[in-house]
């Protein structure tokens, strides 16, 4: 990871290899940091706006050569479009092609100056800026030959200038903790599923709790057969990869009480099972533990954070195979609570083991519940690839995953529970069935879980539309996306500053 320092010193005489700094659209006024820059190389940022070769659309960057004017050899102009529109994801995005631009042109090391936005605290700027360079510039290349053309930023130097160091510093250091986070969880989405097995997904969680004063636990085949954990293990039955159920610990609450659970679907490779997926683009499904992904980075975030409070994670982790022993359409199952299940379709296997790992939660006592999970193409079919599906009990719980969401500039959006679902999901053999078929799949898909969390307060996200990213784009990487781990840290940090 990127080198972020704070450091003391001027823009003036700064005389690294490039310095950012950031132009409005329009003809809105420079800032001063873009002024004295201006200023020294003799008006060539006005001039080259009023030309229009640079035009200030966020996030668009333009190289210039201080041919010794300034000590730093190049500045690095990013748009930041409307001042009065800018918005966190927009601060984010600036930070992330600024050093993507820096990269592209090769350049080890940087300095940049930090893009305000005069009401907000210098802190969050600060920590913006930090995300969104962090985030920027991953990549996944452990598999690869080394690529001679991609040498990498190894240091960023943040110039507070005017601001407050120590805020500053802490807003880097928030964002350093964050992106940690982020990127531990699509670090686990990209390695393949040949890697990242089940037992190898605990591994990481528990080399993860070692290093971060948390604590795991890992539950094996057999200790899940005696907890009556039937719906987990009837995906992992067509797996020679052993299943395992993780718990990671963090924290302790002032009263006692169990606190916030976090669930994530930890499928290491979804192949539909017996109902067989079609082989288009079956790959991707080893980013069926992206909700895994995402809690096991948030704790990361949380413990790097100091959050107060506790908060558990549960991440039931298995293949969805097949073989000789694998569960077929028609099966009847019990889930750990003694819901029975009549199993309609084998690649409906998320709803499955989350049932398992709720009902444990519930019995744990914990509360909320939050789940997170690549459940439904569903929810893609009704959102698009840029919201992630939010279902509640209550509207107080809805509300609080929304602010999160909000305040870590993720975009999810609302979707119904009611009772009306109910009939979708009735079985002619079993208490529920798990595929209820193409009419409201997302909603049928919550209705089945909400069959496990009994009377917690609970949310449920489904970030199948958003675990994935297509392309580079501001922070968001091609691959795993590692989305709602910022959401859930701010949850936490919300939860504990009550
Ligand atoms: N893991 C998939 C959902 C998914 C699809 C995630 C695309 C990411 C991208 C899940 O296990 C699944 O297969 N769901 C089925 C449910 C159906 C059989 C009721 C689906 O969405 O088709
Ligand atoms: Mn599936
Ligand atoms: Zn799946």
């Amino acid at each position: 990871m990127v080198d972020i320092t704070v450091r003391d010193e001027d823009i003036m005489s700064y005389a690294g290899p490039a310095l950012v700094v950031a132009v409005p659209a329009g003809d809105a006024a420079l800032n001063e940091a873009a002024r004295e820059v201006d200023d020294r190389l003799d008006g060539l940022i006005s001039n080259l706006r009023t030309a229009g070769d640079i035009k200030g659309k966020l996030g668009e960057t333009t190289v210039l050569h201080t041919l010794g004017k300034l000590p730093a050899a190049r500045v690095i102009v990013v748009g930041a479009g409307d001042p009065a529109k800018l918005t966190a994801a927009g601060v984010r995005r600036m930070a992330a092609n600024a050093a993507r631009t820096a990269r592209r042109v090769g350049l080890s090391s940087f300095a940049t100056t930090i893009y305000r936005r005069e009401d907000l605290p210098a802190m969050t700027d600060a920590q913006l800026l930090a995300e969104g360079t962090l985030l920027g510039l991953y990549r996944f290349d452990d598999y690869r030959k080394s690529d001679p053309e991609a040498g990498d930023v190894r240091e960023m130097a943040v110039l507070p200038r005017a601001l407050e160091r120590a805020a500053v510093e802490e807003g880097v250091r928030r964002g350093r903790e964050i992106a940690a986070g982020v990127t531990l969880a699509r670090d686990l989405i990209n390695e393949p599923p040949n890697v990242l097995t089940p037992a190898e997904l605990a591994r990481r969680a528990q080399a993860m709790a070692a290093e971060h004063n948390i604590s795991c636990e890992v539950f094996d085949r057999e200790r899940m057969g005696e907890l009556g954990m039937n719906a987990i293990l009837s995906v992992a039955a067509g797996s020679d990869e052993p299943p395992a159920f993780i718990i990671l610990r963090y924290g302790t609450s002032r009263e006692g009480a169990p606190g916030l659970c976090l669930v994530g679907k930890g499928i290491t490779f979804d192949s539909g099972g017996i109902s067989i997926k079609p082989a288009q683009d079956m790959h991707r499904m080893k980013g069926d533990m992206g909700g895994a992904a995402a809690v096991i980075g948030a704790m990361r975030a949380l413990a790097g954070l100091g959050v107060a409070g506790a908060v558990t994670a549960i991440v039931p982790t298995t293949e969805n195979l097949l073989g000789g022993r694998a569960m077929t359409p028609g099966d009847i199952v019990k889930a750990m609570n003694g819901v029975s299940i009549e199993i309609i379709n084998t690649d409906a296997e998320g709803r499955l083991v989350l049932a398992d790992a709720l009902s444990y939660a519930v019995r744990e006592g914990f509360a909320p519940l939050v789940d997170v999970a690549t459940l439904t193409g569903a929810a893609n079919v009704a959102l698009g690839p840029f919201y992630t599906a939010v279902f509640a009990t209550d509207d107080g719980t809805a509300a609080s995953v929304l602010d999160a969401a909000h305040t870590a500039g993720e975009k999810m959006w609302r979707m119904p529970l009611d009772d009306a679902f109910e009939e979708l999901i009735k079985s002619d053999a079993a208490d529920i069935k798990n595929s209820a078929g193409r009419s409201g799949g997302a909603v049928t898909a919550a209705m089945f879980l909400r069959h496990f969390v009994d009377d917690k307060p609970w949310a449920h996200l489904d970030i199948a539309p958003t675990s994935w990213s297509d392309k580079d784009e501001g922070e968001q990487t091609k691959g795993g996306s590692g989305a709602a781990v910022r959401t859930l840290v701010a949850l936490a940090e919300a939860m504990a500053a009550r």
